[in-house]
């Protein structure tokens, strides 16, 4: 199974700044002349599809006339197409599908859509690319609090965190027993990582560094960085699924990679091994993960993402005690959320001025 290549954002960094004109942005005016902003005094206008962090939004909106969704939950998506309509520039979230419909209610004038996530699953970027129209993403500023959730969700799934906790709130707690609650151990055991990005690379590092693990990882590129500093070991999958004890996907999700985790990976992994996913909830296939964790083809899994989100109350895998499910959580914390808004800010206010964007995920 190959894993199609990731944004690299040293490239994306290199590209960064947004304070002159590049050969690529004169090419772009060139290719795409009815984009040419204006000379006027008036304020673009942009669409936030959400509420995000003041370190963003406050520079959003002093810079454009901006319309800002006020609710916590997304618009819906009709809602969504009328609100663009006329946008020079839209600032959107996962929730959010931008497609070709999008793009048609928005209007040939759209320059920029700033999306305030490291994955852009929920763009249809050849599309976007197609018509001229920017992309950005908000890439790096994640990548630690993402692994660290990564972690947590291992070490909660290995030593049964949240069972014990249940077992607590329902009163069930009545003495210290010898044989109750056992988990597994995780020093120097195998952590296998399939997607080895900045964020598996984070992954592998808390897993080696910390609790002295080896490290497998299948990835279509070789990490030189993981190699020699991790002493990682890259190898096909089969072969991670069967000697990982613990298995965390990093990967994209795109059509090579949506469903990789079926019941047939599932078998091929070891009756004790716990699954992570942090990334995308498609690239587990749920019921699968159901028959595994329930018929002990693994011992446990933990995830932050589930298909659909939220998950349905009446999804079997709620029932299960060894499978930790939290609410796609990976990247909230304050520095991160911080950092997400002012990368997707400086990134809109960037397209908007026709220049490259600080974390540019379709450079034209
Ligand atoms: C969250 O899942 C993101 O892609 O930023």
């Amino acid at each position: 199974m190959r894993i199609p290549s990731r944004k690299r954002c040293e490239r994306l960094g290199a590209r960064g700044g947004n304070s002159h004109r590049t050969a690529t942005s004169i090419q772009w005016r060139r290719t795409f002349p009815q984009k040419r902003k204006q000379l006027t005094m008036s304020k673009p206008r942009v669409f936030v599809t959400r509420k995000i962090p003041a370190a963003g939004l406050d520079r959003v909106l002093a810079a454009c006339d901006a319309d800002v969704w006020p609710d916590p939950l997304p618009p819906p998506h009709e809602v969504l197409l009328q609100r663009v309509a006329g946008c020079e520039g839209v600032l959107t979230l996962l929730t959010d599908k931008v497609d070709v419909e999008f793009f048609e209610a928005a209007g040939p004038q759209l320059r920029v859509v700033s999306n305030f996530a490291v994955g852009c699953n929920n763009i249809d970027v050849g599309e976007a690319t197609r018509r001229g129209i920017r992309v950005g993403n908000t890439p790096d500023v994640l990548t630690d609090a993402t692994a660290d959730m990564a972690f947590a969700l291992l070490i909660c799934a290995a030593r049964r965190i949240v069972e014990g906790q249940d077992f607590v709130r329902r009163a069930q707690w009545k003495t210290w027993e010898p044989l109750g609650h056992v988990g597994a151990d995780l020093i120097g055991r195998t952590i296998g990582i399939v997607g080895m990005g900045r964020i598996g690379y984070a992954m592998a590092t808390r897993c080696r560094g910390g609790w002295g693990m080896q490290v497998l990882y299948h990835d279509q590129c070789a990490s030189e960085k993981a190699e020699q500093f991790l002493l990682a070991r890259r190898v096909d999958l089969d072969t991670l699924l069967s000697q990982a004890d613990f298995v965390s996907v990093h990967a994209d999700l795109n059509d090579t990679t949506r469903g990789m985790f079926n019941a047939e990976a599932f078998r091929k992994m070891k009756p004790t091994a716990i699954f992570v996913n942090t990334a995308r909830g498609l690239l587990h296939v749920a019921a699968d993960l159901y028959q595994a964790l329930r018929q002990g083809w693994i011992f446990a899994a933990g995830l932050d993402v589930t298909d659909p989100e939220p998950i349905p109350m009446d999804d079997p895998l709620l029932t299960l005690p060894n499978c930790v499910i939290a609410p796609h959580i990976a990247s909230a914390t304050v520095s991160s959320r911080n950092g997400m808004a002012d990368i997707a800010a400086d990134n809109l206010l960037a397209g908007l001025q026709g220049q490259p964007l600080r974390c540019w995920v379709n450079p034209l």
